[in-house]
């Protein structure tokens, strides 16, 4: 349980991108600043200092994905990472969408987990996306970051919309 007092909420216009943050979940600043352009950046705000970003973005239709997802090192393990996911929840069905999706490292062990106890399945392995996408070569707790898991979530709809 995360028991800081924290808050999340829309990058403003004009306020800067917390790339530094970016880069602890995805090495690449090219796909960074394409996904800043076209998704929707939410930061969590502790004593004023930015700790977390999540980043969302209409993918398909009726889907959100999540296409990056970080917080500041001296911050990770206390809960945060898993009420950004639980803001992004909220978020893609206040947007109305059917699916959320997120798509980590085969080697993404922790993350795996988290996603895992937040509500999302694994649907597909997007086999060598890493070794095909990425320049360098990615390792993680030993062993080389090569296929994409993506994992998905139905969202439920109280206003008698589909969904499970
Ligand atoms: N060891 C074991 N489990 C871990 C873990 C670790 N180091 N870090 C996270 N977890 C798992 C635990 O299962 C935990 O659940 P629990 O509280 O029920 O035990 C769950 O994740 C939630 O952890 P939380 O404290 O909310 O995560 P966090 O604030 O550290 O955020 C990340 C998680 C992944 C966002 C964060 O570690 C991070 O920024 N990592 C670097 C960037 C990155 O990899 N982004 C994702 C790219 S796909």
């Amino acid at each position: 349980m995360c028991s800081m007092e924290i808050e999340i909420r829309s990058l403003e216009d004009g306020e800067e991108r917390p790339i530094e943050l970016m880069l602890l979940a995805d090495p690449s600043l090219s796909k960074i600043r394409e996904y800043a352009d076209s998704g929707q950046c939410y930061i969590a705000k502790y004593n004023d200092e930015t700790i977390g970003v999540i980043v969302l973005k209409a993918t398909h239709p009726d889907t959100i994905e999540i296409v990056n997802i970080a917080v500041r090192e001296d911050f990770q393990g206390k809960g945060i990472g898993k009420k950004l996911l639980q803001y992004a929840i909220h978020t893609a069905k206040d947007q109305h969408a059917k699916t959320l999706e997120i798509g980590t490292g085969n080697s993404s062990i922790h993350q795996l987990l988290l996603y895992q106890k937040c509500g999302l399945r694994i649907t597909g392995i997007d086999r060598d996306y890493f070794t095909r996408e990425y320049e360098e070569e990615i390792y993680e707790n030993g062993i080389l970051c090569r296929d994409m898991i993506r994992l998905s979530m139905e969202l439920q709809h109280h206003d008698g919309g589909e969904g499970l």
